[in-house]
């Protein structure tokens, strides 16, 4: 018999639960492959799929913004949802390639997608913005304040990628994934979710240039401040240890254990950093979804996007205990327990 999960330590979760209730992804159609990438810096379709798993990813289209991308997906989920789009409350926008450092990248959804009386905000979590999205959400949800609120993680990494730097341009791609969340009973509701961060590691994921810190100038424009600068090992052991502790202490929370958990969702950066955590959760590899190898990482977008894929596909069925579990800069990191 499935196990019912525990009811949240948190108490106005058990007044007003919160579901997904549809998803939605939008991805650009130009595809750049390994061989693609090897005519560009000196790199290989045998290290990059050796080393990550990741064989393409998506390029947006030089017009083409992350606003453009996220009102996409925000539409197709709205569509799954039967919600109109003036009835969303708040858009939540997880992004580090906003259209500009301001107005939030929400605004220009807004307008797009026809919210009119939303209240609309970014979040700058890099990878892990989408789940502090959903959680930020279902906050408003569970209090009372909002209905319907839209979240949303939308990518344009190749605008901030440093296509010189094999170490750092073969992992990136764009793209957008949306969900919608209401209260509407039990099904699909969000049982358990935990956010995280660190400070201290502010220098092994980040982009130096472009902020107040270091502004772009005519005298550094050459020096590719505004783009992604990575240790990627050092990430890689950060991003293993924080995605294990942050699973454990949702089903912890959630009164669940690996065996209730019938699909994981993860951050799609790397396949070595998926087998690392499926080996030491001792959950096969075969209940990880997995689409990094199309799409390679899109950051905030890689698991509303997986999601999506993994909802539509019928991967995913009502009443599973679906694991989402992210990592990123910041550091930051974050996993939600969905009841599907
Ligand atoms: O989304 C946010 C989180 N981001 C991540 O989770 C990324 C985490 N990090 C990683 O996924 C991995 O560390 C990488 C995929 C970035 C790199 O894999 P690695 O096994 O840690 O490789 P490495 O950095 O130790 O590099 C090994 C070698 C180096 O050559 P030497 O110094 O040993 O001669 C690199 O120069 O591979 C070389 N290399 C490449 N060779 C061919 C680095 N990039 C490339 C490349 N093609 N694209």
């Amino acid at each position: 018999m499935k196990k019912q999960p525990r009811s949240s330590p948190r108490s106005h979760r058990t007044q007003r639960t919160v579901s997904i209730v549809g998803t939605g992804s939008y991805t650009p159609e130009k595809r750049l492959t390994n061989a693609d990438l090897t005519k560009i810096v000196d790199t290989s379709d045998e290290w990059i799929t050796t080393r990550t798993g990741i064989k393409e990813r998506r390029i947006a289209a030089k017009d083409e913004k992350t606003s453009d991308m996220a009102s996409r997906a925000a539409l197709k989920a709205l569509e799954q949802a039967d919600v109109d789009p003036k009835d969303v409350d708040l858009i939540l926008v997880a992004t580090a390639t906003p259209d500009m450092l301001f107005p939030a990248t929400a605004c220009f959804v807004q307008k797009k997608i026809g919210s009119p009386k939303a209240a609309c905000l970014d979040i700058s979590a890099a990878c892990a913005g989408f789940l502090f999205g959903v959680e930020i959400g279902q906050q408003f949800i569970t209090s009372g304040t909002h209905d319907t609120v839209l979240v949303i993680g939308a990518e344009k990494l190749s605008s901030i990628t440093n296509w010189t730097d094999r170490n750092t341009c073969v992992l990136f791609g764009d793209g957008a994934g949306a969900v919608v969340l209401q209260h509407r009973g039990r099904a699909h509701g969000v049982i358990s979710t935990h956010i995280g961060s660190d400070g201290n590691f502010t220098d092994i994921l980040y982009m130096p240039g472009g902020g107040s810190n270091t502004p772009i100038t005519r005298d550094n424009a050459h020096m590719h401040l505004a783009t992604i600068h990575m240790h990627g090992k050092e990430v890689y052991k950060q991003a293993v240890t924080s995605m294990l502790s942050a699973s454990k202490k949702a089903m912890e929370q959630a009164g669940l254990t690996t065996d209730d958990i019938a699909c994981v969702i993860p951050h799609q950066a790397n396949l070595r950093i998926i087998e690392g955590i499926a080996d030491r959760l001792k959950i096969p590899l075969d209940r990880f979804f997995v689409n990094l190898d199309k799409y390679g990482n899109t950051s905030a977008a890689a698991v509303a996007m997986a999601l999506d894929e993994a909802n539509r596909s019928g991967r995913i069925k009502r009443g599973d205990y679906v694991l989402m579990v992210v990592f990123g800069g910041g550091l930051t990191w974050a996993s939600t327990i969905v009841e599907w």
